[in-house]
């Protein structure tokens, strides 16, 4: 059986200046955004990891199930305290974070399907769910929590077969999750502190959009819309002409988008 995280790697994360800098590792949980959750409410620092090698109750975008088997795959949360006007960056850091920290310890070429799905070819590698708790116009909170498959074999789950993948499915082999976790806290490190001085990666993001150009649906929690999706505006807005020519934005919380 696969081992869980390593005390001794973990702790070399605490070497990144926010991301990372406090840690609280489980072997089981029901799901770190609930950890997380608990943890900033009582004050936890901006940049505490959660991070677990089970979750029992793992969930994704608009509540779906995300499968998280014992020590395959990475399934963390980190808190953040961003002010107001940094929430929407989010969306557009954590993709190109988990991008390039793939694309820097594997062969394999990610792209992302809007907003933030992380995919290699057509099927999706890592997931990213972003919760907020803001008070009058203040962020309490930010729960960013990031699922990436590294060593689980798809095949064995059938919900998901048709549109997923993982790491060791597509290399071929397995991957150190600890590798993989230590190239992604340092880039998310990096571009989390560079979003401070004002730096959003916008080009690398859209740049590796697969939809940009396509025909999409996109579902809203009552109803759906067809369109082409355009582009996304610098706050990471999905651009979506409708079929009589007027444009719409729609933003990342509100909606799914299938092709
Ligand atoms: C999605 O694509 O729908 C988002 C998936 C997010 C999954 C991660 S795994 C770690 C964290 N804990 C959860 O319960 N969900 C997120």
């Amino acid at each position: 059986m696969a081992a869980s995280f390593s005390t001794k790697i973990i702790s070399r994360l605490r070497a990144s200046q926010i991301i990372g800098s406090h840690l609280i590792y489980l072997p089981e949980t029901t799901s770190t955004q609930d950890v997380a959750r608990r943890e900033a409410a009582q004050g936890a620092a901006e940049g505490t990891l959660v991070i677990a090698d089970a979750q029992t109750s793992g969930r994704g975008r608009f509540g779906r199930h995300w499968i998280s088997p014992t020590n395959a795959n990475i399934h963390m949360t980190v808190i953040l305290r961003p002010g107001l006007n940094h929430l929407p960056a989010l969306n557009i850091i954590a993709p190109v974070a988990v991008a390039r920290a793939v694309e820097g310890v594997t062969d394999l070429v990610t792209c992302i399907k809007w907003p933030n799905d992380i995919l290699v070819g057509e099927r999706k590698l890592g997931g990213i769910l972003i919760e907020s708790e803001i008070i009058g116009n203040q962020v309490a909170y930010c729960l960013m929590g990031i699922g990436i498959n590294v060593n689980m074999t798809v095949a064995n789950y059938p919900e998901i077969a048709s549109i997923a993948t993982s790491i060791s499915d597509e290399a071929g082999y397995d991957l150190s999750r600890e590798l993989l976790l230590l190239s992604l806290i340092k880039e998310l490190d990096e571009l989390y502190l560079n979003e401070y001085r004002g730096e959003v990666p916008f080009d690398e993001w859209r740049s590796r959009l697969i939809n940009l150009g396509q025909k999409v649906t996109v579902r809203f929690q009552e109803s759906s819309q067809e369109g082409v999706a355009e582009d996304v505006s610098y706050n990471g807005d999905l651009i979506l002409r409708l079929p009589d020519g007027k444009r719409i934005n729609v933003s990342a919380g509100d909606v799914t988008l299938q092709r």
